[in-house]
């Protein structure tokens, strides 16, 4: 085949296949080739906070400061994916983790990593039928940080999972990855496409119908580390977690 028509073929490709799904397709090529590299290099889990919350040590402090004052019981991650975000959390915290993935080879990879901590709970499945099943079990008792991390492919489950959260849960702290930072715009966040990104403007109102109050990092992107995407805490508006959080330093409420 001649380069003309190859590179006409090209031109094409891109005139069929979609901005949003030409992204999601370059991540799950990365996504495998991390994969294999994991499998070649570290089959087993080990504590790394250059690989946790995307390497971001202004996040994880948040997270630490969290669990440290809210009373914090219990964590469920959504989307496990490598599970060194999961592995993480546990040691940092020495709470149990539940992490559910839908990707049956990276739910078998994490779970290999992680096969020798027995507090660390890992689901094969979808997020919502995940949290929906913590949400019938005593896990629902316990006063719970959800990180909120399944949001790869077109289907976007975070609003279906902040109502789950909300309707079993009393006493809760609720951070969301790749979420925009208003005022902050080196904060990387995901956008679906139109109405589709996360962000205040497609999460704000129903934030408010959920009654959860939204927090946003202090610290500036420019001296963040790691991936620098952006994140939004919330809790439930009233809740003594979100007590805890309007004194917390490092986070500033969305009406600030
Ligand atoms: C950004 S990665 C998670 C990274 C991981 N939390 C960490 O910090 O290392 C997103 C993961 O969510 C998974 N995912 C996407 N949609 C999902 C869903 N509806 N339910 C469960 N997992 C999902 C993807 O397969 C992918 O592994």
């Amino acid at each position: 085949m001649n380069r003309r028509l190859l590179s006409r073929i090209g031109r094409n490709m891109t005139r069929w296949i979609s901005i949003p799904a030409l992204r999601s397709l370059r991540r799950r090529v990365g996504a495998l080739e991390n994969v294999v590299e994991k499998l070649l290099e570290e089959e087993q889990y080990a504590p790394d906070s250059t690989r946790a919350l995307n390497g971001q040590q202004g996040r994880q402090h948040i997270f630490a400061q969290i669990v440290r004052d809210s009373g914090i019981e219990t964590i469920v991650e959504t989307g496990t994916y490598l599970g060194d975000t999961t592995g993480w959390m546990h040691k940092v915290s020495g709470l149990p983790v539940y992490t559910s993935e839908i990707n049956r080879h990276f739910h078998l990879l994490a779970k290999r990593r992680l096969a020798g901590y027995k507090d660390i709970h890992l689901v094969h499945g979808d997020s919502v039928d995940a949290l929906r099943k913590l949400a019938a079990s005593p896990v629902s008792n316990l006063q719970a940080f959800f990180y909120l991390d399944a949001h790869w492919y077109e289907s976007l489950p975070l609003f279906e999972e902040l109502r789950i959260i909300v309707s079993h849960w009393n006493n809760f702290v609720v951070m969301v990855d790749d979420f925009e930072v208003p005022g902050d715009d080196g904060y990387g966040f995901d956008d679906y496409g139109f109405r589709r990104s996360l962000s205040m403007s497609c999460f704000g109102k129903a934030f408010r119908e959920l009654g959860l109050t939204a927090y946003f990092p202090v610290l500036s992107s420019t001296q963040e580390t790691g991936a620098r995407s952006g994140c939004v805490v919330l809790a439930k508006f009233g809740s003594a977690a979100a007590g805890q959080l309007d004194k917390l330093a490092l986070l500033r409420s969305a009406t600030d």
